[in-house]
């Protein structure tokens, strides 16, 4: 359809959202004619002078600020077509070269897809859709395969038609406050940086938990799993910035090749350091979501054996690392809603506190309410001598009152624009995320390896806090860290 026939997307959700994304081969596609003042970003290689057209290829957008939402989507243009076939794709070109008033002009792609159509999109956009003049750049959501095999075929057919620094693979934990924060924190800070080894630190925690089920998504997660939708990809991504060595720069492929490095040294994951879990409904729940189990939703197979929680041992066999646990956590359904990083240290060698003192934790919390806390001991205030847990707080809501803290997406999407590649997937750490992960994965899928029922609303299967404690991280239960009130 021609633009000028084509009436400005509204309510975007609806049309560029669900409906994309199901198999109807339909091809849903928005151009974004993003030429507005509010995107040029100072300071980078973004030219301001050439326009940009954005293309989206079935992403789901949320409405927030309404005023900008609005001048937003009068800047959208919306070409239906169909996946297969050129005919789609040779509209979509030409309605973009008419919203492209000078001749140098760049594209991003933007490929939220089922992967039964991507090869075909890919081919489509790369014969029919490229810019001549300008730069084209192709932003892919996932899931990019299921295993090695599948992720190597996808990597290979992209390669075949792209160059490398033209594919933005998006995590959108990489995006997150914190978890870009991860590299300052650690080699801006000499306290941390020379405390940030294996002499030190007795086990790592990274955690990501949900306080509610699939919600209408089961279909889509009966596919792929928990150990998919998180660990192998948002879980695995936080512990490379965690782990990696120092590198020679902040260029990105400098930061890319140590998380390759350190993911090199990590052995594929093993059933005896996993615990699986699957949540039952809660009959106690107040509401229907809660009484209601991953079995009982009605897109998910009866006899599903697939995990909704999971618990990970990741061992790192370099030199800082060796001996020290890196634990991954995830669940669905699970008692609050929290991403984080425990960094747990050693226990104080020589004691002569009859036993008391607790470990050392530096804790990055991710989200809700971003902030970073290291928990010590301090003697409690007054006329006693008695020690107690308490801790340093950095909590971003009252340090950085007036700071805006974009959304993850609004970041990477910028990155793009602005050709940076720091917070972007590169093919060969995903290789290695998949040699971790894909014996396991393949081992519970052909022996329908049983998951620990948990109920709604619990801290998952009590077999994953042992697990924690076999692998050296103590859970105490004695301190809840609170967000500090006062700025
Ligand atoms: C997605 C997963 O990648 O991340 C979802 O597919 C999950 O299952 C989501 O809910 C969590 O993202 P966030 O930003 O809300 O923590």
């Amino acid at each position: 359809m021609p633009a000028s026939n084509v009436d400005p997307v509204k309510p975007a959700s609806k049309q560029v959202g669900t409906n994309t994304c199901s198999d109807t081969g339909t091809l849903d596609l928005i151009i974004k004619s993003l030429r507005s003042p509010t995107m040029i970003c100072e300071g980078t290689h973004f030219d301001r002078k050439i326009p940009h057209t954005f293309v989206i290829f079935g992403a789901s957008l949320q409405p927030y600020e309404q005023a900008k939402y609005d001048q937003f989507w009068a800047l959208n243009h919306y070409v239906a077509g169909s996946y297969d076939g050129r005919t789609g794709f040779e509209m979509l070109n030409q309605d973009i070269q008419l919203l492209e008033e000078r001749k140098k002009a760049n594209r991003i792609f933007y490929l939220a897809l089922p992967p039964s159509v991507f090869d075909e999109v890919t081919v489509n956009i790369k014969n029919i859709c490229m810019s001549v003049d300008g730069w084209n750049r192709v932003i892919v959501e996932k899931p990019f395969g299921r295993d090695d095999v599948s992720s190597k075929a996808l990597s290979d057919h992209l390669a075949s038609l792209f160059q490398e620094d033209q594919l933005y693979r998006i995590d959108h934990y990489l995006g997150k406050e914190m978890v870009q924060n991860l590299m300052t924190i650690r080699f801006a800070n000499k306290i941390l940086s020379s405390t940030w080894n294996r002499e030190n630190i007795a086990s790592v925690l990274i955690t990501f938990k949900e306080p509610f089920g699939t919600q209408g998504r089961g279909g889509y997660f009966d596919e792929f799993g928990i150990i998919r939708d998180v660990m192998q990809n948002h879980l695995l991504q936080i512990l490379s910035l965690v782990a990696m060595e120092k590198p020679v720069s902040c260029h990105p492929d400098d930061i890319r090749d140590e998380k390759v490095k350190v993911l090199k040294s990590i052995e594929s994951l093993q059933l005896c350091d996993m615990v699986l879990g699957q949540y039952v409904g809660n009959p106690q729940g107040k509401t229907e979501d809660e009484r209601t189990g991953y079995l009982d939703d009605p897109t998910v197979d009866k006899d599903s054996t697939t995990p909704t929680f999971a618990l990970g041992v990741l061992k790192i066999n370099n030199e800082r690392w060796q001996g020290v646990p890196f634990i991954l956590r995830c669940g669905k359904a699970l008692n609050e809603r929290k991403a984080e990083v425990r960094i747990q240290y050693q226990d104080v060698p020589g004691d002569i506190f009859e036993g008391n003192t607790k470990r050392n934790e530096l804790v990055i919390r991710v989200q809700p309410g971003e902030a970073l806390y290291f928990k010590m001991m301090t003697k409690s205030p007054g006329i006693t001598f008695d020690i107690e847990e308490t801790e340093l707080d950095l909590t971003y809501e009252h340090r950085y009152k007036d700071s805006y803290l974009p959304d993850a997406y609004e970041r990477l999407i910028l990155d793009v624009f602005c050709g940076s590649q720091m917070h972007f997937v590169r093919s060969d750490e995903l290789r290695e995320a998949w040699r971790i992960f894909t014996p396991i994965l393949h081992k519970i899928e052909q022996e329908h390896i049983k998951p620990i029922p948990y109920l709604y609303g619990s801290r998952g299967p009590k077999e994953a806090d042992r697990l924690c404690e076999q692998n050296n991280f103590n859970y105490y239960g004695s301190y809840k860290w609170h967000a500090s009130k006062t700025s």
